[in-house]
């Protein structure tokens, strides 16, 4: 990708429409863009219906749709070469193996402008692999979202094989599209967000295997303390309040001893069959008698409330 100037963005492919991919058209529709789809499911269409139906009135609520935002600007395409020629960026969410991607990447970068940028929604994939064999393969990159993409910001975008023009292309895009990407620099797994939840969870367990506290009450000690805070900043800004007026440098100061006294203790548990029976037994027990849908329901609403509280004070 040898161009400087960004491409403006009209038409997004999608390709592969389950999840990930129907919940990043509703984002991309509600942003006044045209969806094109690739999704060999018979019941791909249907899902990508139900998604935006339901996505839509939510990103109504949250101030993300554009004026003149049509939630019926999409269609399906037969092959995903059809689906990919005209768009501008494409997002690719097909199932998370090499076998599978990388013909749905060579076979859009075949008909595709040097210029377009050919996103991967991968969470555990190497970007480099992934471009192996596409022409321009420096415009091949990842561009992780979380789910549900279209509520949640976050969007890791990696690629070190990649263009500057491509990465800066791509940043730029998901701004567009009211996401909050962040540039991954080097080729790690798991990205940074899931590096840092299995760093959480790792300790969470340790504390629960340790028979520090119950598995509900670990939990407790997240969301109802310091995950609070996490939804409005990250780790190092919270500390950076922590230190007063004296921020960050005094923080270091006072604290520091101490913080690094506890990381010297932090477990890495052996995960037998007996600790996962706990761990089963002590969600059940928290979530007492509440489905996975019942709590879903309830964290998607939550989460569509504070999006909106953190919208209104910003
Ligand atoms: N689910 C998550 O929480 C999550 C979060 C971030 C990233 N991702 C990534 O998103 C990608 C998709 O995951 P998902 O959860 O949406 O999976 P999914 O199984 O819900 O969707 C995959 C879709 O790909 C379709 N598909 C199968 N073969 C295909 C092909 N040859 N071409 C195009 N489409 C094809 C399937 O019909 C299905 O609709 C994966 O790479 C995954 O790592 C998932």
């Amino acid at each position: 990708m040898r161009q400087t100037a960004i491409r403006p963005v009209r038409s997004v492919a999608v390709i592969g429409a389950g999840t990930i991919g129907a919940s990043w058209a509703a984002c991309f529709l509600a942003h006044g863009l045209e969806v094109v789809a690739y999704d060999p499911a018979p019941g791909a269409p249907e899902l990508m219906r139900r998604m935006v139906a339901q996505a839509w009135p939510v990103l109504e609520r949250l101030g993300a749709v554009a004026p003149g935002a049509d939630p019926g600007r999409w269609r399906f395409e037969a092959d995903p070469a059809r689906a990919a020629e005209g768009a501008d960026f494409v997002q690719e969410s097909a199932p998370e193996r090499y076998e599978a991607k990388q013909p749905l990447l060579r076979a859009v970068a075949a008909v595709l402008p040097a210029d377009v940028v050919i996103a991967s929604s991968t969470s555990g994939l190497l970007a480099s692999r992934l471009a192996e064999g596409c022409t321009h393969p420096e415009r091949v990159l990842i561009g992780h979202p979380f789910n549900p993409p279209h509520l949640i910001p976050l969007v890791e975008v990696v690629g070190p094989h990649a263009s500057r023009a491509a990465i800066e292309a791509a940043l730029a895009f998901y701004r567009s599209v009211g996401k909050r990407p962040i540039e991954i620099r080097k080729e790690v797994p798991g990205h940074v967000a899931n590096r840092l939840q299995a760093a959480m969870w790792r300790e969470a367990v340790h504390l629960v295997a340790e028979g520090v506290a119950s598995v509900a009450d670990v939990d407790a000690a997240v969301s109802e303390g310091p995950g609070l805070r996490w939804a409005l900043m990250g780790p190092t800004l919270t500390f950076h309040l922590a230190g007063g007026e004296g921020g960050m440098a005094h923080f270091l100061r006072h604290l520091l001893p101490a913080m690094q006294g506890w990381w010297d203790t932090l477990g890495r548990p052996e995960m037998t069959p007996e600790l996962q029976r706990r761990l089963v037994e002590g969600v059940a027990e928290e979530a007492a008698g509440r489905s996975v849908t019942d709590l879903a329901r309830w964290r998607d609403e939550a989460l569509v409330r504070l999006l909106a509280a953190r919208e209104a004070v910003s």
